[in-house]
């Protein structure tokens, strides 16, 4: 259930839960808005939540893809915990009132500051990336005598059938350690002992993945390693199997993506049934993608003597996903005057490069200057990945 949006009446609305509110009121003239829908985001996090309800996993929401503080108390009512890969997200989350110990530390270049930051909060866990890493943690941890939980973050070395530019957790991607590795990083570990203490295994093998067989397999890569150090005596805790979960950005139907999380659910519950880790969970995108709509109005209709273009006052400096991995996101017009034939457009911004565009080759009914159009599904990746390029102003954010 996410946002549908249609005129009403003339009043431009959404329907929010069973509810139908004006969206028009918080559209601007002139200025692009991203609306996240409230009820749709508590909705997908209570369905997690039930899929996995055998194993109550901890459910930590990857800021990365959405940090609007707003989203953020939503995840924070709800009882997540949160994923960080930065300095900059860790005091974010910690100003937005999560507990240290509901914080995981994730990302491959985390430097002296960011992990003595880290180190001095106590954060729940630090998923290390490298030998090199667990090093450095090493030495800051006992230099400030604090004892400090590793996640062990593994490369499977899986092939995800994803944009190339989002798999984690192939050998070639910069992410994580190789199982050779990891007796090495034992040593380590025990060589920084008490102060680094092994609480885990971790492993995220990319991002909008919609087939569930590689996150299985990568979970039981991480299963059969973690029974091994079990047996070995090492107390491991948790079990980290990161986020990755994928939507259909080509259609509103969610039935396939809500099939998607059940089926994996049973297989998780099926596979970790027995074992005594807590089960840790990373997802971004399946909680908030359906959520969130950017509002963009028509600058130009422009037809070049060969194209047509639909130039909005938005584009890849407020959503670079179709820029950057040529990503699916659905437009749908949002105009009051009689719908004419349509005509075939590329939908493009006002940055001066051709790849600023939002959707190539799609059919409208010739738009008018001032209609407002609406980039569905935005709710991940959209806002966190916007940029001054340009030096326009960046978008709006506002939860209904
Ligand atoms: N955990 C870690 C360590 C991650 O690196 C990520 C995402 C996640 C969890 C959450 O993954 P999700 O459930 O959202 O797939 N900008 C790209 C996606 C990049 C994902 C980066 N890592 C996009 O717009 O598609």
């Amino acid at each position: 259930m996410h946002a549908s949006y249609r005129y009403h009446h003339g009043i431009l609305g959404a329907s929010v839960g069973p509810d139908w509110v004006s969206v028009e009121t918080h559209l601007q003239p002139g200025k692009p808005v991203y609306i996240y829908n409230s009820a749709s985001i508590c909705e997908r996090i209570n369905l997690m939540k039930k899929a996995f309800a055998q194993l109550q996993p901890q459910i930590h929401f990857a800021m990365k893809c959405n940090a609007h503080r707003e989203v953020l108390q939503i995840m924070k009512s709800e009882g997540l915990g949160i994923d960080v890969v930065s300095g900059g997200e860790a005091r974010a989350a910690l100003a937005a009132g999560f507990a240290p110990e509901k914080i995981i530390f994730s990302g491959v270049a985390k430097s002296k500051d960011e992990l003595t930051m880290a180190v001095q909060k106590g954060l729940f866990q630090i998923n290390v990336e490298s030998l090199e890493e667990l090093e450095r943690l090493g030495q800051i941890a006992r230099t400030q005598q604090k004892t400090i939980a590793v996640g062990m973050r593994m490369n499977p070395n899986i092939r995800v059938d994803t944009h190339p530019y989002i798999t984690t957790g192939f050998r070639e991607n910069k992410f994580g350690i190789s199982e050779y590795q990891l007796a090495e990083a034992l040593q380590k570990i025990k060589s920084y002992s008490p102060w680094l203490r092994l609480q885990g295994l971790s492993s995220h093998i990319g991002s909008q993945i919609r087939d569930i067989s590689p996150l299985v397999e990568s979970l039981e890569v991480l299963l059969t390693l973690s029974r091994q150090l079990l047996a070995q005596g090492y107390d491991l805790k948790t079990i980290d199997m990161g986020g990755g979960l994928g939507i259909d950005y080509y259609s509103d139907d969610e039935s396939k993506e809500l099939q998607l999380l059940e089926t994996l659910g049973q297989k998780v519950n099926s596979i970790l049934g027995d074992t005594p880790l807590k089960l840790l969970m990373e997802p971004g995108r399946w909680l908030v993608a359906r959520s969130g709509t950017l509002w963009a109005q028509v600058e130009y209709v422009k037809f070049n003597g060969y194209k047509n273009f639909i130039i909005l006052n938005t584009g890849m400096h407020h959503l670079l996903r179709p820029a950057l991995y040529k990503a699916h996101h659905r437009i749908l017009p949002m105009s009051l005057s009689a719908p004419g034939t349509q005509k075939v457009y590329d939908v493009v911004g006002p940055i001066c490069e051709s790849s600023d565009v939002i959707g190539q080759d799609r059919w409208f009914a010739e738009p008018q200057e001032g209609d407002w159009m609406a980039i569905m599904d935005a709710g991940a990746y959209g806002m966190t990945m916007c940029s001054d390029y340009n030096m326009h102003a960046r978008p709006q954010e506002v939860l209904i």
